[in-house]
């Protein structure tokens, strides 16, 4: 326990580790995942109901929606592939937890909706081609590495027809500067969010200010599991996605404020961003 204790305690290299299948495949916290998403009063997997309908007209009226073949990477519980699907769109959601695609499929059918959920890892698994337009959205791009976010951008690019849009949101250099370093220790931490029974719960939170990068990296002892999670979180500016966009063969079309559709300012949270295929 002392040399685990020891090494958590250290600072990683950036990117160092990538956990997040274990956040939404665990099959405890998955479920937990699962209500945060559902809850339209909390904003911790999905944006809440009343944003997520402003960014899905976003794209209607900046891009349209009717007749286009729309892939939605990390679709979650289908919350936007529902709604762009009664625009019109031909949706395929696309998810590596089971647990919400299932959810997803019993509300598209309840809801008489003809929407495609596929089960999958977006950065490794094959993904839908001949794409009009592909989402991804709530910060997904921010937890990956440079070398996974170049990655994955190629096979975006892949899955697009010429000219076709991609759009992402990401988290922003000024949001960053509200991160704060620390360190909890704490039973059932987050309150039994981590697992059923007892754990302890160490959770510690690093800067990377030369890179704008932070990390929230627990670990969690149960008494018969150990685990540890790392949550990586990169912090953009609009000149610093352009030029990614603009080495995997996309031009930026719009960098726009997430809450008002309209102009993002340097001084506001995160941004949305519309690439188009060149
Ligand atoms: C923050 S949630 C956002 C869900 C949805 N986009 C929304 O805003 O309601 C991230 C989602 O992406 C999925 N996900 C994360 N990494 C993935 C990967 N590599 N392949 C497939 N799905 C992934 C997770 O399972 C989860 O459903």
């Amino acid at each position: 326990m002392y040399e685990i204790l020891k090494t958590f305690l250290e600072r990683p290299a950036p990117f160092s580790a990538y956990t997040t299948a274990d956040l939404w495949t665990d099959e405890y916290v998955s479920a937990r995942m699962l209500e945060f998403h559902l809850d339209p009063s909390c904003d911790l997997a999905s944006r809440r109901p009343e944003a997520i309908d402003a960014l899905v007209k976003w794209l209607e009226t900046h891009v349209g929606l009717a007749g286009k073949k729309v892939t939605d990477l990390g679709c979650g519980p289908g919350l936007y592939a529902e709604r762009m699907a009664m625009h019109g769109a031909r949706i395929t959601g696309f998810d590596f937890s089971q647990r919400s695609l299932a959810h997803a499929r019993r509300q598209a059918s309840a809801k008489k909706l003809a929407i495609e959920y596929q089960h999958g890892d977006y950065l490794k698994d094959i993904l839908p081609e001949g794409q009009n337009v592909v989402t991804l959205i709530y910060g997904d791009y921010c937890v990956l590495s440079p070398a996974q976010r170049a990655a994955l951008l190629k096979r975006i690019h892949g899955m697009l027809k010429s000219g076709g849009h991609f759009l992402f949101d990401v988290f922003s250099r000024p949001q960053f500067g509200q991160i704060e370093e620390g360190f909890v220790c704490e039973r059932r931490l987050m309150n039994g969010f981590w697992a059923e029974g007892d754990y302890f719960g160490f959770k510690i939170t690093h800067r990377y200010d030369d890179q704008y990068l932070a990390l929230d990296r627990y670990l969690i002892v149960e008494p018969k599991r150990t685990r540890e999670i790392y949550n990586w979180m990169q912090y953009f500016a609009p000149d610093e996605i352009a030029a990614e966009l603009s080495a995997a063969g996309f031009e930026t079309a719009e960098i726009f404020d997430l809450t008002t559709g309209g102009k993002w300012i340097a001084k506001s949270p995160p941004f949305g961003v519309l690439a188009r295929k060149k």
